[in-house]
């Protein structure tokens, strides 16, 4: 999809500058002739020569400069690209671009832009939660550019929390979703279940599981991106809702139950990425419990399974996914649960490895298709596993 695209790249004046040549290298790896503008402080973090051995490519500063190539270098960046990315998006760009300020290249260039637009911005925790930076991107938002927000974890200056730059593979991604092109979902309504449930015990505990949600979320991106009416019917998670997604939260394996029976009948594929408890307390105290004695004994009893229910109520057409989690004897387990659940495809995974499972951005799976076929998948990041998963899907769909 990238291949053969012309892609121009900005960067702007923050650390994760230097994260923007890995970018770069990848886009022009995979086929995209890519033209890089820095902003002069960008260049105070990387020299435009990085940019120019990794693109083949002259790297664009100047306004006024004009060449051969690019006798007005902001239009015809603009107008020549089929997409136009900005990462790192710093604080600075997002408020003169939210406000129409075009004061050198890069903001001209992308006032000037008729192609999707794609921003990631990355800065300190704190400025990126400032509230002129949010409604500066809730705004540009509003104005149709799209976002690949930053991740969590520790920013350069030592702080821990959300700002910095996204991995590069779900920039990829979410430039891969942008151009284009696989809209191989329309007219698919597609609920996926995603998080861990959480199981009362009282009033303010209860019985969960590490599930973070991630993959489940990745899913339903995916979905959306590729023209499908997804409804995301989600146990508590910290993450964020994709666009486009009809959102439905529960908390208890038993609620969700509800939800996904009630509109299973609308949905054409189901994909249950949800970590659902298998066993709920037989009795939720009303009160909280208070602590008595050295021990406590909860009594615990059967949740509906929800795929297998799905599994014994499958109309014609209808596409099932199911999830395994497993620590051990992963390919009998996963071929049980398949048969079992009378399901259509199942995505297990080995979450002792590294890179697998809970809370990570990347997962390894193996898929097993209820004929019998297996595929084994590398390292990913989670969105990328999400769309092999809707490929498999869309060629069960056909066949
Ligand atoms: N699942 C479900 N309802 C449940 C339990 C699980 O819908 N009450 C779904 C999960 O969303 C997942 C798949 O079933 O897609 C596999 O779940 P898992 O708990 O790993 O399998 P089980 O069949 O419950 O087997 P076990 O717990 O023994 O591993």
């Amino acid at each position: 999809m990238i291949d053969g695209k012309f892609i121009t790249l900005g960067v702007t004046g923050g650390i994760a500058a230097y994260k923007a040549a890995d970018l770069a290298s990848k886009l022009a790896g995979r086929g995209a002739t890519v033209h890089v503008v820095m902003t002069r402080s960008a260049g105070e973090f990387v020299r435009p020569l990085t940019f120019e051995a990794l693109t083949g490519n002259p790297v664009h500063t100047d306004l006024f400069a004009s060449s051969y190539q690019f006798r007005m270098p902001h239009i015809d960046l603009a107008t020549r690209a089929d997409i136009l990315v900005v990462a790192p998006a710093t604080a600075n760009f997002l408020g003169k671009l939210a406000h129409g300020i075009a004061d050198d290249l890069l903001t001209t260039a992308v006032l000037a832009a008729t192609c999707p637009v794609l921003i990631c911005p990355a800065m300190n925790v704190n400025m990126y939660a400032n509230r002129a930076v949010r409604e500066n991107v809730e705004r540009l938002k509003g104005y149709g550019y799209n976002f690949v927000e930053p991740g969590e974890g520790r920013v350069a200056c030592g702080h821990y929390g959300k700002g910095r730059l996204a991995e590069t593979g779900d920039i990829i991604s979410a430039v891969e979703d942008l151009l284009g092109a696989r809209r191989d979902m329309k007219g698919l309504t597609v609920i996926v279940t995603a998080g861990g449930t959480r199981e009362p015990i009282d009033p303010v505990r209860y019985i969960s599981n590490r599930s973070s949600g991630k993959m489940g979320y990745a899913l339903a991106r995916a979905a959306s991106s590729r023209g499908a009416r997804v409804i995301l019917i989600s146990a508590p998670t910290s993450l964020e809702i994709p666009p486009g997604v009809e959102i439905v939260p529960v908390e208890s394996a038993v609620e969700m139950h509800g939800e996904v029976m009630r509109r299973y009948p609308e949905a054409q594929v189901v994909i249950k990425a949800a970590a659902v408890a298998d066993y709920r307390c037989e009795r939720v105290a009303g009160r909280k419990i208070k602590k008595e004695g050295e021990g406590l004994t909860l009594e615990l009893v059967r949740n509906p399974d929800i795929l297998a229910d799905l599994g014994r109520q499958k109309r014609e057409g209808v596409t099932l996914v199911g999830f395994a989690a497993e620590t051990h004897e992963l390919e009998e387990n996963a071929r049980q649960k398949l048969a079992r659940k009378n399901i259509d495809l199942l995505v297990a995974n080995d979450v002792t490895m590294p890179g697998a499972g809970f809370g990570a951005d990347t997962n390894i799976v193996k898929l097993f298709y209820a004929g019998g076929r297996t595929e084994s998948l590398p390292v990913m990041e989670k969105l990328a596993v999400a769309h092999r998963i809707l490929d498999a899907v869309m060629e069960i769909r056909q066949d």
